[in-house]
């Protein structure tokens, strides 16, 4: 908003979001840069949406989990983020602090104590605040089993932590606060089961308290919790709509390849020529990005939907399920046998 003469108004600190966020023509190159790495992306979330968003490497996920969280601004003016209705730019830098909560792919934790982690060093923390994301997070056991509990310093200097703790400690402090939104950018890349079943608990919860949850995932556990799915591919939108319509289109191509007697890119890659799926929760990222950059690569076949709205699924859209990893092909696969679609 601007000022009479036209200086720059500082934003009003706007009431908590609690509807919606909404994405809307979203082109978004990384910052100093003009080529769009996001193009024309689109959709929409409700309060209690749990969305999964699933692509090949460098599909662009990452890119739109920072534009999302405001880190990366839209290229063109066309293209908006929005909670409740108000762009990003019209929230406070602290606002937007209160109400995402982000766990980046790479983690970065900060020299401090694991409670400054979790709090982000917010000065006006309670312990009961650090001590509920930290249960929300599935983390509480494991933190005060440190040598000095929520107090153990970490980062420089600090006591070395697992990848896999720091992870955890990473979701804590994007729950921290109960976040209107919540952000997780492949939370389960070093999770084992334990803590692929508090990630699933956390996902649920933020959908329950009336949040919404987006969770980035190669891995198939993350999917769990959530009841729509977004498929990325080469910068925009592929597919995106409810967890089953989604499935379906997805594994719509490797079932006409078995059906013709070819094998399907999954059974190719894991040489049992059956396609059956055969990952376990705990499998170490590692074999999984090795094995899913095995399995992507571009197809003629791919149309990206119209960017303008919400695009409705299945009749429209064209996957090839080869360009996604095959762990996510299987995750669909496995969690509408198993869940019917989590609600
Ligand atoms: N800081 C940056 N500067 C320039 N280009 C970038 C930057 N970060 C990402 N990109 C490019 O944007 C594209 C999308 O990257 P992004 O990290 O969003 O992919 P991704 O889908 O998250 O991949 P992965 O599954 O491997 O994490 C890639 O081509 C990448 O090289
Ligand atoms: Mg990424």
């Amino acid at each position: 908003m601007m000022k009479l003469g036209g200086e720059q108004a500082a934003p009003l600190d706007l009431p908590k979001p609690r509807k919606s966020l909404t994405v809307k023509n979203l082109t978004v190159a990384a910052p100093g840069d003009r080529n769009a790495i996001l193009n024309g992306v689109s959709f929409s979330l409700n309060a209690g949406d749990g969305l999964g968003i699933i692509g090949p490497s460098a599909s662009g996920k990452s890119t739109l989990a920072r534009a999302i969280t405001g880190i990366w601004q839209p290229l063109t003016p066309a293209g908006s983020v929005r909670l409740d209705g108000a762009s990003l730019d019209q929230w406070t830098p602290e606002s937007l602090g209160r109400h995402i909560g982000y766990l980046p792919q790479e983690v970065d934790l900060f020299a401090g104590s694991v409670a400054d982690n979790i709090s982000r060093f917010d000065p006006n923390a309670t312990s009961e605040l650090i001590v509920k994301a930290a249960e929300a997070a599935g983390v509480h056991d494991m933190l005060v089993g440190l040598p000095d509990g929520y107090q153990t310093m970490i980062g420089e200097g600090g006591v070395g932590l697992s990848a896999g703790q720091r992870q955890r400690i990473a979701l804590a402090r994007a729950l921290y606060g109960d976040p209107f939104l919540v952000v997780l950018d492949e939370p389960n890349s070093n999770l084992d089961t334990a803590g692929d079943n508090a990630l699933t608990g956390a996902i649920q919860s933020v959908r329950a308290r009336g949040g919404i949850a987006i969770v980035i995932a190669h891995r198939p556990s993350a999917l769990a919790a959530v009841d729509k799915v977004l498929a990325m591919a080469r910068g925009q939108v592929a597919a995106f709509g409810s967890k089953e319509e989604v499935l379906k289109d997805v594994l719509r191509q490797p079932v006409t390849r078995a059906a013709q007697g070819q094998p399907s890119d999954a059974a190719a890659v894991q040489g049992t020529g059956t396609g059956e799926p055969s990952q376990s929760k705990g499998r170490p990222l590692a074999a999984e990005h090795s094995r899913d950059r095995r399995v992507i690569r571009p197809t003629a076949s791919l149309r990206p939907v119209p960017s303008v709205s919400t695009p409705p699924m299945a009749a429209s859209v064209t996957l090839d399920a080869g360009q996604l990893p095959v762990s996510v092909q299987n995750a669909l696969a496995k969690s509408s046998c198993e869940t019917g679609g989590v609600q």
